[in-house]
């Protein structure tokens, strides 16, 4: 969580700083801070809540100065406050740090500052470092070396961090360093940046690189020099980042979320684009690994969290199905506590839209320890688990700023079919022709999506009928229960409506008690094998008072004399149907959370990227 950015070059820092930090907001969003260099020494400004408290704190105060450091907070250690935001600096104010992550030891720290004589003054992990950096710069073998300094602070460092510092005798120089949590390089021309992710800096530069496990970047004007922790310099390769700026712009729309539920056709068409080959064969070759060792798979593991935990529900039935292969979906923050079997002859499919989920990056680092094969579905190149897998498989969605997941699990559930089908079509499941085939009705999803968005005002009409609604029941079977999840937690987190998913057959054991005269039941019931018995379950819970809110399938009229509301939605074959399902439920979702007056974006205690365990 949180977002940090660091800059130096010969623009006014405030505006670069900040303007990262609008783009990075999503990573946490209960304090923010910058601090500028110029030539009297490190100005700092924080504030509690949302940036732009600090933004209207910052506006018209002369901030001048070319070097800055800023950061947007996911507290963990002290409670959201300006005290707590970062930056943090030593007893002198020479020394500013911005820090994303937990300092593990920091009380074993703290304690041995304290007799030092040094004072604290915020309740955080971080500002340890800002006292450390003072001690180190100041005396012994690293005095007046700051990039030494913090190297060597790193070494009694436990715990996840990324840090940027800054220090008033240094005017061309940031430092920053890395363990466990992202942190990306911007290179521009006379000037540079650090940030928590390409957008920091994606206005200024495409030119990005990505700093290593336990090194050390020195930023400077005129370059940047990547070190390890014993000062030995380390090459590394920088790549082209061709994300379009306006993708990470509201254009127009009132919060990005509705942006990106409309982005989902095209989502959608980047993440099957090129996939086949003149014959119509599929070729995944990301998947990197030989046709036999292909054919040696025993079992797969999904390993994921949240919405791409659902995402890799659809690829259970979809990999089952198509490869008969035993797939087993784990929520990641279990997987490795629980020791699964797993081994040689596994693939472990680690699914993250960030790429940085501590729980499933560990969850990787575990899998890869047993000698599975792990793949990487995610949409973020260069992320830590698309570099600690190995293999990467980009689902090619583009920025996603919402906290709220929409276009990543659209992709991630396409990104799960490509792979069902690909091994389908090494390990022999399935001929080529039932391949192109299934591709054939992949491609249609796009222009199926488009239309079907073209038609969601009465979905957001029914939205704000629920508006008020404290609880609200989803059911589905077989594809529709993994959206019949979706639905809640998204509900839940953007709306904070008390909402629940469920398999259809499962209700009578227990869930239908929660049933009360008018409770919303939204069933995922599009036409397919099971519909029957799906109508059967609107059926029982409409007989016991609840209001059913039934989407079906355009021109099914089996379910209309029990639904109360019905969403309609293009057909298309079952096991895809959750690329259409999904779409009333993001849009029910966002618009009861608008019609309630809430921050669709930004909902209260969440951030985008959760990389802490
Ligand atoms: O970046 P990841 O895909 O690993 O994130 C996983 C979850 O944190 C994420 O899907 C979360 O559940 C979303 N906010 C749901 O909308």
């Amino acid at each position: 969580m949180c977002g940090i950015v660091g800059y130096v070059g010969d623009k006014q820092a405030l505006e670069v700083v900040l303007d990262g930090l609008r783009r990075l907001e999503y990573r946490g969003y209960d304090s923010a801070g910058v601090s500028v260099l110029d030539g009297s020494g490190l100005q700092v400004e924080r504030k509690a809540g949302k940036l732009a408290n600090l933004e209207e704190l910052v506006s018209g105060r002369a901030m001048p100065g070319t070097l800055g450091i800023g950061h947007t907070r996911w507290a963990t250690h002290g409670p959201p406050t300006d005290a707590n935001a970062h930056p943090h600096v030593d007893c002198a104010g020479a020394v500013a740090v911005v820090h994303n992550g937990t300092i593990e030891n920091y009380e074993v720290l703290v304690a041995g500052l304290e007799q030092r004589g040094h004072q604290r003054r915020s309740e955080t992990d971080t500002e340890v470092v800002a006292h450390l950096l003072e001690e180190r710069y100041a005396d012994g073998p690293t005095q007046g070396d700051l990039p030494a300094s913090l190297r060597s602070i790193c070494k009694d460092l436990e715990g996840s961090f990324v840090l940027v510092v800054s220090h008033r005798d240094e005017p061309d120089l940031v430092v920053a360093a890395r363990r466990n949590l992202p942190l990306v390089i911007g290179l521009g021309d006379g000037e540079n940046f650090v940030g928590s992710d390409v957008t920091a800096f994606i206005a200024h530069t495409r030119e990005a690189r990505a700093v290593e496990q336990d090194q050390v970047v020195e930023v400077r004007r005129a370059g940047v020099t990547v070190t390890d922790l014993e000062g030995t310099v380390v090459d590394g390769d920088s790549y082209h980042v061709d994300w379009d700026t306006d993708a990470a712009e509201k254009g127009g729309y009132e919060f990005f979320m509705l942006k990106e539920i409309e982005e989902q056709p095209a989502a959608v068409r980047e993440t099957l684009g090129g996939r086949l080959d003149a014959d119509g064969l599929l070729h995944l070759d990301e998947l990197a690994m030989s046709d036999e060792d292909v054919r040696g798979i025993e079992q797969v593991f999904i390993v994921a969290c949240g919405s791409a935990y659902h995402s890799g529900l659809i690829g259970k039935y979809a990999i089952e199905r198509w490869c008969r292969l035993p797939v087993q979906v784990e929520m990641a923050s279990e997987f490795r506590y629980r020791d699964p079997v797993v081994g040689r002859n596994t693939l472990v499919i680690a699914v993250s839209q960030s790429g940085e989920t501590a729980d499933t990056l560990e969850a990787v680092r575990h899998a890869r320890s047993q000698r599975a094969w792990v793949l990487a579905v995610t949409n973020t190149v260069g992320s830590t688990i698309s570099r600690e897998s190995d293999a990467a498989l980009y689902t090619r969605g583009g920025p996603e700023v919402a906290v709220a997941s929409t276009k990543a699990v659209m992709t991630q559930i396409t990104a799960m079919y490509l792979v069902g089908l690909y091994l389908a079509q090494l390990r022999g499941t399935r001929d080529p022709d039932e391949v192109r085939a299934h591709m054939a009705d992949l491609s249609t999803i796009p222009d199926l999506l488009t239309e079907l968005l073209g038609r969601m005002e009465p979905v957001r009409e029914l939205a704000r009928s629920l508006k008020d609604e404290e609880r609200v029941l989803f059911l589905g079977r077989h594809v529709g229960y993994p959206m019949a999840l979706e639905g809640a937690l998204k509900l839940k987190e953007l709306a904070y409506v008390s909402a629940e998913g469920f398999p259809a057959g499962e209700i009578k054991h227990g869930p239908i008690a929660l049933i009360e005269q008018g409770t919303p039941v939204v069933v995922i019931a599009p036409r397919h094998a099971l519909q029957a018995k799906l109508i059967n379950n609107v059926q029982e819970v409409r007989a016991r008072g609840a209001r059913t809110i039934v989407i079906t399938t355009d021109g099914d009229a089996s379910v209309l004399p029990y639904a109360d509301d019905v969403i309609s939605i293009p057909d298309t074959k079952s096991l895809l149907t959750p690329l259409l399902t999904i779409v009333p439920l993001q849009v029910l979702s966002a618009e009861i959370a608008r019609a309630r007056g809430l921050d669709v974006d930004q909902p209260r205690n969440l951030a985008k990227s959760v990389t802490v365990e």
